[in-house]
């Protein structure tokens, strides 16, 4: 086996934390002895354990005493400084762990190279950048939060054959039920889901996750004027939900899982303020669902990281238009008849 099959499985376990880390990483580790993964673990839940934490202590006691020769591969830098538990730099060191593999740094301010540092400077062997691509990858929204103060953000819409996005008056289904089971699945990795009133309006989407096991996301409604009905499926206690009211206009709208909060829509900066204050809300993944004017402001603020696009056959002959993105996909899929195409910002 070689250093990027112990680092993949890493990022497989890694994977296993979506939607429940944020705002810190998922991140996966395995402590190798001669080939053999003796012990492994990854980070479940923001508070809980690191994965350096839960690797070591799934070691069974007769391997135990092969952990000072063994290698620690981590997906991501090990933590130096003292959070919720203490660092795992320490905990290596304590373990007597010889050599460490690591993916990609942690771009935290407090950490930023310190981690691999301390380690150097007690004799660890450590090894840097393997499959960093991949790790930057699983520590996107981590390195998003630490970096830009926003959550990673993926806008995600389905188009019509003819470019429309929806009716003014009316709901219109577009997609089929296998894309719509996998859109319930990235709604239950993301932290937050986030819409605007008129979708809302038109809609009435509850915004939750049913057609796929997990988590609900936390519900956004961008309100500007107060006045979408407290009726309204997003309002309802199925989840929780951010509804967010400019400045100024009051509402009798309160959502019965969660909070009303007051934010200029118009200020300048208002989609990067309303973006830090979903970072303290530990939003760090955040799917952007429509309609096509909220979806345009995020693009026209360059605040984006992902669209996950689909078109399908359907013809809508009057209909609002669907934005325009400006790049090439770079993957595209076929599901069924409707096609699903991803496009990064970088
Ligand atoms: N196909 C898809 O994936 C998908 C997903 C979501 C929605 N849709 C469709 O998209 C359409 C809605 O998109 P959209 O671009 O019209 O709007 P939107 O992005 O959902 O919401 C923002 C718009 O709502 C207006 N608005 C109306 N009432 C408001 C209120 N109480 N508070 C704040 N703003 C309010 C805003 O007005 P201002 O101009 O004054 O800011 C703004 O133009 C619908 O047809 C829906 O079915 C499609
Ligand atoms: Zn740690």
């Amino acid at each position: 086996m070689k250093q990027e099959d112990f680092m993949l499985r890493c990022f497989e376990i890694a994977l296993l934390g979506i939607g429940h880390t944020s705002p810190n990483p998922m991140v996966g580790a395995c402590l190798v002895y001669e080939n053999r993964i003796i012990g492994e673990g990854y980070h479940e839940k923001h508070g809980g354990p690191h994965a350096e934490v839960n690797a070591i202590n799934s070691v069974l006691e007769e391997d135990r005493h092969l952990i000072p020769q063994s290698t620690l591969y981590v997906s991501l830098e090990p933590c130096c400084v003292y959070g919720r538990t203490p660092p795992c730099t320490n905990l290596i060191l304590a373990n007597k762990i010889p050599k460490v593999v690591v993916s990609t740094l942690d771009l935290s301010p407090e950490v930023a190279g310190n981690g691999i540092k301390i380690l150097r400077e007690h004799g660890v062997d450590v090894t840097t950048g393997i499959l960093e691509d991949m790790g930057k990858v699983i520590a996107a929204s981590r390195h998003a939060i630490v970096t830009l103060d926003r959550p990673y953000i993926i806008l995600k819409y389905a188009q019509s054959a003819n470019g429309k996005i929806g009716h003014p008056d009316k709901q219109v289904w577009f997609t089929n039920s296998i894309s719509k089971i996998l859109v319930h699945k990235w709604r239950s990795e993301s932290d937050g889901i986030l819409v605007g009133a008129n979708t809302v309006a038109i809609d009435n989407p509850a915004l939750t996750t049913r057609e796929y096991f997990g988590k609900s996301p936390i519900r956004v409604i961008l309100d500007k004027k107060g006045n979408l009905p407290s009726e309204s499926e997003v309002f309802n206690d199925a989840a929780s939900t951010i509804h967010v009211v400019s400045n100024g206009k009051t509402t009798k709208t309160t959502p019965k899982n969660g909070k009303t909060i007051n934010m200029d829509d118009n200020a300048p900066g208002f989609l990067d303020q309303l973006m830090s204050r979903l970072v303290e809300e530990k939003i760090g993944l955040l799917l952007v669902e429509g309609g096509a004017k909220t979806i345009q402001r995020f693009l026209t603020a360059d605040l984006w990281d992902e669209a996950r696009i689909f078109t399908t056959e359907v013809i809508l002959p009057d209909g609002i238009d669907a934005p325009k993105m400006e790049k090439a996909p770079e993957k595209t899929f076929q599901i069924l008849k409707d096609k699903l195409e991803y496009y990064f910002n970088r």
